[in-house]
């Protein structure tokens, strides 16, 4: 089934473009994992919303595909580092039809204040 195809890319720390054959209803950060993509620290809490490691910035044609984040979803992106207009958390997004062509770009920082508590330094 076509449809049921969605073409995402993430663009790692380095830039990289990495692209990924995924299917509806794809978390996007269980499907970073699943093609070691390396994401340092990311989905801390397993999706549970309790940690922000899984920030990733969406593309603006895509943006407004994507449902609107819960409250609890904004109060972890407002406490994540190098917050954009764009910031949602990876392991809430579930992949639609819609969200064909994609692309995720990792931030250079995350902080997993669920393990380590403090934030990292920026390289
Ligand atoms: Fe922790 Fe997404 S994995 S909030």
């Amino acid at each position: 089934f076509l449809t049921s195809r969605v073409n995402v890319v993430y663009i790692d720390r380095s830039g990289e473009r990495i692209p990924v054959k995924a299917k509806v209803g794809d978390n996007v950060l269980y499907l970073a994992h699943k093609h070691g993509i390396d994401l340092e620290g990311e989905g801390a809490c397993e999706a549970s919303l309790a940690c922000s490691t899984c920030h990733v910035y969406v593309n603006s044609a895509h943006l407004d595909k994507l449902p609107e984040p819960e409250e609890r979803e904004d109060d972890m992106l407002d406490m994540a580092p190098m917050l954009q207009e764009n910031s949602r958390l990876g392991c809430q997004i579930i992949l639609t039809p819609d969200l064909d062509g994609i692309e995720l770009t990792l931030p250079k920082v995350t902080r997993n204040f669920y393990v380590d508590g403090h934030v990292p330094k920026p390289h």
